[in-house]
């Protein structure tokens, strides 16, 4: 079978990026991305390709070969879906806030619009495919609601999980490790599992494209996350360790990492992983195994995200104890808000909940950021309810110059590993501040000897 039209529903840092890699790699095949989000829409079909809604190194230029060619982006979803054999479902599936399973389950309410909305529109067999994140046996799910239309319509549904990550997306679809594809185990399974492979196959190697049953698929994502998680709580379980006992954790990252059983990558100690999948997927992982039994496994996986929160609390209390116990009316500059570099996503990101507790004893911050807009900034503050959005606009700023945040400051915190913050003027920025003056390095970015030499007093995490 070969697939024309593909609809992806969903035009976030998934759909975005995933399908103006498909459509620049089989400029034969039209392909529409939807949503709901008007603004989002027309931030993607924006003249000027600085402005579109996601930031990731070398997505514009992508977007500018394939946009009017065959890569459209319209709200317009029931046509969308009626015109293609195919149809992405890349919507969101945040953790649950509300209910059964509140705090852990993934909300699927999104997921079953989407499926819902296939069948009400849907005159022509589909397939559907699987791209958000889902708990294993959500296919199932969406099977039922699919076959329950009475329009004789068929649908084939495989699992297609993506595996990016956010800043070097582009790089990790034009070179993925390998593509995953989960599918029914019948003759229209198979076909419709060949036809997403066809896809693939125009700019990858097939050995690198694994078909699997749809289980395995689902929940080999969700797997997947929780093992690359589970490596930065490690690394920073020791970091602890090696702060009280005068080992410096890139020594021991080094050390372990060039054993070639456990491999150099994902072993760089942090303030915390953030980002809008690790946390909810490993959430996700410990609601499923809690609701069939499994204690054990559910309190070994949630394990690898109080580690995560306890090495953000213990970067705030550490600013606290060593501005002698008190922050209250005390300038603290953020150098970064972004949950990692190269992105304009904040969701999840450590900077969030150190900033809160910051905030809680009274600090007045000023966050700077390349990519960060001060209203998601302020969004993402508002969200957790701490305190009242006048209280977080008098506590909190948000600056564009680097030079300027810094400036007078009683101490200066590194939240996100921009390369920029490497290259500053730190003797003009050691000049401006507040002295003794200090800098607590979440990310180990700086060059601790250069800084000390400064003048600095200078904290990272792991030394
Ligand atoms: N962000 C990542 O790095 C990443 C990586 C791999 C997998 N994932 C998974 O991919 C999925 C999407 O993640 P994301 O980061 O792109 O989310 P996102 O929030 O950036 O984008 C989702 C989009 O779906 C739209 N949407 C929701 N319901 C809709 C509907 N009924 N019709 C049309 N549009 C609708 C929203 O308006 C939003 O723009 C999630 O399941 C996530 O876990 C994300």
């Amino acid at each position: 079978m070969k697939i024309k039209n593909i609809c992806c529903i969903g035009a976030g840092y998934v759909g975005g990026p995933t399908m103006s890699v498909l459509a620049q790699k089989n400029p034969d095949i039209k392909i529409t991305v939807v949503d709901i989000n008007q603004d989002r829409i027309n931030s993607w079909n924006d003249e000027n390709l600085n402005d579109l809604p996601i930031y990731e190194p070398g997505l514009k230029e992508i977007v500018n070969e394939a946009r009017d060619r065959n890569l459209f982006f319209h709200t317009d979803v029931e046509k969308a879906i009626d015109e293609a054999d195919m149809i992405f479902i890349s919507v969101n599936t945040p953790t649950k806030t509300y209910g059964k399973g509140k705090g852990m389950a993934a909300d699927l309410k999104y997921v079953e619009l989407c499926a819902r909305q296939i069948a009400k529109v849907a005159k022509s067999d589909k397939i559907v495919v699987e791209k958000s994140t889902l708990p294993v046996r959500t296919a199932q799910a969406i099977k039922n609601i699919l076959d329950n239309t009475g329009s004789g319509v068929k649908f084939q549904i495989l699992s297609n999980p993506e595996f990016l990550a956010e800043g070097t997306a582009i790089q990790d679809l034009l070179h993925p490790d390998r593509v995953l594809i989960g599918g029914e185990e019948s003759p229209e399974g198979k076909e419709a599992i060949d036809a997403l492979v066809e896809i693939y196959a125009t700019w990858i190697p097939k050995e690198k494209i694994l078909t699997t049953n749809v289980w395995s698929s689902e929940l080999s994502k969700l797997v997947a996350n929780a093992f690359l998680a589970q490596r930065v709580s490690s690394i920073n379980a020791i970091s602890e360790l090696c702060e009280v006992t005068g080992a410096d954790v890139n020594e021991v990252s080094r050390a372990i990492g060039m054993d070639s059983r456990i491999g150099p990558k994902f072993l760089k100690s942090s303030v915390g992983f953030g980002g809008s999948c690790f946390q909810k997927d490993i959430l996700n992982l410990v609601y499923i195994a809690k609701t069939y039994g499994l204690h054990e496994v559910a309190d070994y996986w949630e394990q690898v995200i109080i580690m995560n929160d306890h090495q953000k609390r213990r970067f705030a209390d550490n600013i606290v104890s060593t501005l002698y116990n008190t922050v209250s009316g005390k300038k603290i500059t953020f150098l970064g808000w972004a949950f990692k570099k190269d992105t304009n996503d904040t969701r999840e990101s450590a900077a969030i909940y150190v900033a809160d507790a910051l905030m809680n004893e009274q600090a007045e911050i000023t966050v700077y950021d390349p990519k960060v807009s001060e209203e998601r900034i302020y969004e993402d503050l508002d969200y957790l309810g701490t305190r009242s959005p006048e209280e977080n606009r008098k506590l909190l700023k948000v600056v564009k110059e680097p030079y300027e945040a810094c400036n007078e400051s009683h101490a200066i915190a590194i939240l996100t590993e921009w390369d920029e913050f490497k290259e500053y003027d730190w003797q003009k920025i050691y000049d401006s501040v507040i002295k003794p003056a200090f800098i607590f390095d979440g990310r180990k970015l700086l060059n601790p000897k250069e800084i000390k030499e400064i003048g600095f007093e200078y904290y990272a995490i792991g030394s």
